[in-house]
C-alpha cells in the first residue's frame, strides 16, 4: 500500500500526519510512504529525517498520483478532494458531525474516508484514539498558557519575604483534556477543583488530587461515554452555581463539549466580571463557540481585568509531540486496515465500519 502525506494547508496547522519514526515502522511492515517536501518542517521533522526513514520525498502534484491512501491531519479543501482519485483511502480529522458539505464532497468523489473522530472508543481501538491523544496535549498546553498569563505563582512558596498562597484552579469538564489539565496544574503546585456533569468522573478527579466541585447538575452518560446535553433549566442552574463559585478561582480552564453540538455556555459574562482582576480563563471549547460568553474564538481578550484565552487548535502549538502521538494513532489505524501493507477492508469489523464516513456505493 502506498501512503501519501501532504503538507497541511489549513491556516495555522503545524502538525503532520506521519513522523519519521512511524514511517520507518510502516516501511518495515510493507508500506511505501511518500511525503510532500516540507510536510514535517513546522513540527520539527526535517525532510532528511524522512528520507533516512525510507520515505520518498516528492513535490506537489506527484504526491497523490498513484497513492492508495492519503493520511493527513485536517480535512482537505474542495480542490484537494478534486485531485484525489476515486477509491483512494483518506485518513484525517474530517469533522463528520459538523461538516456535511465536506463529507458530501468526499462521497461524490468516491473516497473511502476514515474520520479519526469516528473511531469507536473501545479498548481495542485505544491506540488509534486521536481525539484522546490530541486532547491530552491540549489539556497540558491550556495550563501552561494560563500559567504564562496569570499574575500569580502556581505553587505555594515559603520565602524569606513571606509566604505566597498557591493558585486556585478550576477545571470544568473532566474528560481527557480536563484530566490532563488537572494533573498538569497539580504538578505546577496549584490547588485544583474540577467539575463535570458525568457523575462517574468524580472518582477520577479525586484520584488526581483535585476536589470535586458539586454544582448540583448531573446528566447521564451516552453509550460512547459522552455527556448528554443539558436541558435549558439545567444549564441555567449550572450558570448560576458557577457564578457563585467562580470568584474563588484565579485560573479557570473549560473543556466542556458535546460531540457535534455547539459548546455549552457555562460561564456568563456576569460571572467573568465577578472574578478577581488578573485572573485567567482558558476556553478549550473555543473552536465550537466556547464555554464562556466572553470568549472570542482564536483570540485573547481582556474583560474587567480578566484574560480570556480563546486560542484554537492548541495541539498545533505543540506540533512535535502532538504529531508524534497522532502519527502513532494513524499508523495503528493503517495497520488495522492493511495488515502487512495489503489493504483488506472488513466491513463487519467495528473499528473499520465505525470510522468509515464515506465509501463508494457498490456498483459505482
Ligand atoms: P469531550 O471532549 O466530548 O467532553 C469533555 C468533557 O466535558 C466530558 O467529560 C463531558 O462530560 C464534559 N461536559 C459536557 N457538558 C458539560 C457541562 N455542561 N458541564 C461540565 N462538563 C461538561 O469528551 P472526551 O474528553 O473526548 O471523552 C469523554 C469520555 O469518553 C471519557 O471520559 C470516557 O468516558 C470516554 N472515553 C473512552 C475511551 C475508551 O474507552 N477508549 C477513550 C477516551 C474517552
Amino acid at each position: 500500500m502506498r501512503v501519501a502525506v501532504p503538507r497541511e494547508t489549513a491556516p495555522g496547522e503545524r502538525r503532520v500526519a506521519l513522523v519519521p519514526e512511524t514511517v520507518a515502522k510502516l516501511r518495515a511492515t510493507g508500506f511505501e510512504v511518500r511525503i510532500q517536501r516540507g510536510a514535517g518542517t513546522e513540527a520539527g521533522f526535517p525532510d532528511d529525517e524522512y528520507a533516512n526513514a525510507g520515505a520518498e520525498l516528492v513535490d506537489g502534484a506527484a504526491l497523490t498520483s498513484g497513492a492508495d491512501c492519503i493520511a493527513r491531519v485536517a480535512r482537505p479543501t474542495a480542490d484537494e478532494v478534486q485531485a484525489m482519485s476515486s477509491g483512494t483511502v483518506l485518513i484525517g480529522f474530517l469533522d463528520p458531525l459538523t461538516d456535511a458539505d465536506g463529507i458530501a464532497r468526499l462521497q461524490q468523489q468516491g473516497i473511502v474516508a476514515f474520520a479519526m473522530e469516528s473511531i469507536p472508543r473501545i479498548t481495542r481501538a485505544q491506540s488509534m484514539d486521536a481525539l484522546s491523544s490530541q486532547a491530552t496535549v491540549a489539556g497540558y498546553k491550556a495550563v501552561v498558557l494560563a500559567a504564562d498569563r496569570v499574575q500569580r505563582l502556581f505553587p505555594m512558596l515559603m520565602t524569606a519575604a513571606g509566604t505566597i498562597a498557591p493558585v486556585r484552579a478550576l477545571i470544568i469538564g473532566a474528560g481527557v483534556a480536563g484530566l490532563q489539565a488537572i494533573a498538569t496544574a497539580r504538578r505546577l503546585g496549584a490547588v485544583v477543583s474540577a467539575f463535570d456533569v458525568r457523575p462517574a468522573v468524580q472518582e477520577q478527579v479525586e484520584s488526581l488530587g483535585a476536589a470535586f466541585l458539586d454544582l448540583g447538575v448531573r446528566t447521564e452518560e451516552t453509550a460512547g461515554g459522552y455527556a448528554s446535553e443539558l436541558t435549558p433549566e439545567q444549564q441555567a442552574k449550572q450558570q448560576a452555581a458557577l457564578e457563585e463559585r467562580i470568584p474563588d478561582f484565579d485560573v479557570v480552564i473549560t473543556t466542556a463539549a458535546i460531540p457535534g453540538r455547539p459548546a455549552p455556555k457555562l460561564i456568563p459574562k456576569s460571572a467573568v466580571e465577578r472574578m478577581r482582576s488578573g485572573s485567567v480563563i482558558v476556553d478549550l471549547a473555543a473552536e465550537t463557540g466556547g464555554n464562556c460568553e466572553a470568549t472570542v474564538p482564536g483570540e485573547v481578550v481582556e474583560r474587567a481585568g480578566v484574560t480570556v484565552i480563546g486560542t484554537t487548535n492548541l495541539p498545533s502549538l505543540m506540533a512535535y509531540h502532538s504529531s508524534q502521538l497522532y502519527s502513532r494513532n494513524v499508523s495503528a489505524l493503517l495497520l488495522h486496515l492493511a495488515p502487512n501493507g495489503e489493504l483488506t477492508l472488513d466491513w463487519d469489523d467495528e473499528i473499520t465500519a465505525g470510522a468509515c464516513v464515506t465509501r463508494p456505493v457498490s456498483g459505482e
